[in-house]
């Protein structure tokens, strides 16, 4: 099959890394792309808000699937466009990736079905909401209703914090995706982030990961698109998967089609692990970032079958195979990120650091510059190893960091410390 990836970032390296191995795979396109990815595919200068260019390009080209990565074109509709032009698309339809693209919308999907979620309510205006703040009181979570880029959740240190959290947000700082604003209890528990394949009406579970948002090693500074990943999560059990699964993923599947907007492809549950069961915190509509990276070394299956029999209703018989190994993940992002930060920093030492053992490295934001690699976002590569537990991967993957030399980069030195601490004390 001729395959057309959409996006440019680690996940993509990850999902293009895993599909060029794939013995459906005859020829593999990634728009836009990145450095790393153009070892995997042809990466092809397409912009991929512009659908018309993009169905331009799979007509010219003989494309028999295209895969979807990030949420901002499945949010503006590329699928639906696509699928109308006739080609076979993976990825939830506008109306279906309203689960990340409105929080206000999963949240009263999670009321009408009884799915585990923190009690909530939804404003549109910020009187209302600042009254509700002060009836409930601390501790409080404000959220954005639309697509923030990950600005839109705020969780306030006192009653001023709220209250200027809502007035930010009403006021226009967040555009359009602060014009309606939920405020909602503050779960307490562990963190893990669920993905389960779905084709509109069955669902499996892929394996679980936790990531680390913060900035900062233990966890400390501003919150970020994720700073390093490791898989499997400990908290995530048998039990606690198929509870997850019953309680949460398989109801919002039903609903969804009930609605009348079937939910195919990935669906990513950001789950609270609390002291009765897991909880939702929010769903996102598309593969994890840097969850995938850890998700794609671990995966024996081919995934190209599995992606088409999620886009073509057929999961029902479907099995994933997995490694049993660990792997682990850790971002190096461009100094000053996730504040403002330089592109074009040479990056070197990268074929040195991709010999260590079990070791993969995953362009997350970098270009070629003649012979040359240069960082080119604020995550920029995603080194990345598996192991026989965390504690291995979580080595291997900080020997190939101290191989590469790259001055403009930093990252965190604590990745899997949940992970790597359990298994030191033998848990
Ligand atoms: P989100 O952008 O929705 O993934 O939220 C960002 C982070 O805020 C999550 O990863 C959680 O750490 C935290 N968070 C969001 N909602 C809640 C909640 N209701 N209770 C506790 N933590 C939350
Ligand atoms: N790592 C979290 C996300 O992809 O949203």
């Amino acid at each position: 099959m001729n395959i057309l990836l959409l996006g440019s970032g680690g996940r993509e390296h990850a999902l293009a890394w895993k599909m060029a191995g794939s013995t459906l795979t005859d020829k593999l396109y990634c728009a836009p792309g990145n450095a790393g990815i153009a070892r995997e595919a042809e990466c092809v200068p397409l912009d991929i808000t512009d659908h018309p260019a993009v169905i331009s390009f799979c007509k010219a080209n003989a494309i028999d699937f295209v895969v979807v990565g990030p949420e901002a074109p499945l949010c503006a509709g590329v699928v639906d466009d696509l699928e109308a032009a006739g080609f076979k698309t993976f990825g939830p339809t506008r109306a279906a990736a309203q689960l990340e693209g409105s929080k206000g919308f999963t949240k009263d999907l999670c009321r009408a079905n009884n799915i585990p979620t923190a009690a909530y309510e939804r404003f549109t205006t910020a009187e209302a909401a600042k009254a509700y703040v002060r009836k409930q009181g601390m501790p409080i979570v404000i959220k954005a209703d639309g697509l923030a880029a990950g600005k839109g959740v705020i969780i306030p240190e006192g009653l001023s914090e709220a209250e200027a959290a809502i007035n930010m947000m009403f006021g226009g700082g967040l555009g359009e995706a602060g014009a309606e604003v939920v405020v909602e209890e503050l779960m307490v528990g562990e963190e893990a982030s669920f993905f389960a394949l779905c084709d509109g009406e069955n669902a499996i579970a892929l394996a679980s990961a936790q990531d680390h948002k913060r900035v900062g090693d233990g966890d400390t500074g501003p919150n970020t698109g994720g700073m390093g990943a490791y898989s499997p999560a400990a908290v995530m059990t048998p039990e606690m998967t198929r509870r997850t699964m019953d309680e949460i993923v398989l109801p919002t599947v039903r609903a969804m089609k009930a609605m009348g907007s079937p939910y195919k492809g990935v669906l990513f549950a950001g789950l609270m692990i609390t002291a009765q069961g897991p909880k939702l915190i929010e769903y996102n509509a598309r593969f994890g970032d840097p969850e995938t990276q850890v998700l794609m070394l671990r995966l024996m299956s081919d995934l190209v079958p599995a992606l088409l029999a999620a886009r073509d209703g057929q999961l029902k018989a479907f099995d994933l195979r997995w490694y049993p190994d660990a792997a682990l993940t850790v971002v190096m992002a461009a100094r000053g990120y996730p504040g403002a930060y330089e592109r074009g920093s040479v990056i070197g030492g990268l074929e040195a650091a991709g010999e260590v053992e079990g070791v993969e490295i995953f362009h997350a934001g970098t270009r070629t510059d003649g012979d040359k690699i240069v960082a080119n976002g604020g995550r920029v590569l995603n080194v990345s190893a598996l192991g026989k537990n965390v504690t291995e991967a979580q080595a291997r993957a900080y020997q190939a960091v101290g191989r590469i030399d790259w001055p403009g980069g930093f990252c965190r030195r604590d990745i899997g410390w949940q992970a790597v601490r359990r298994e030191k004390s033998g848990l």
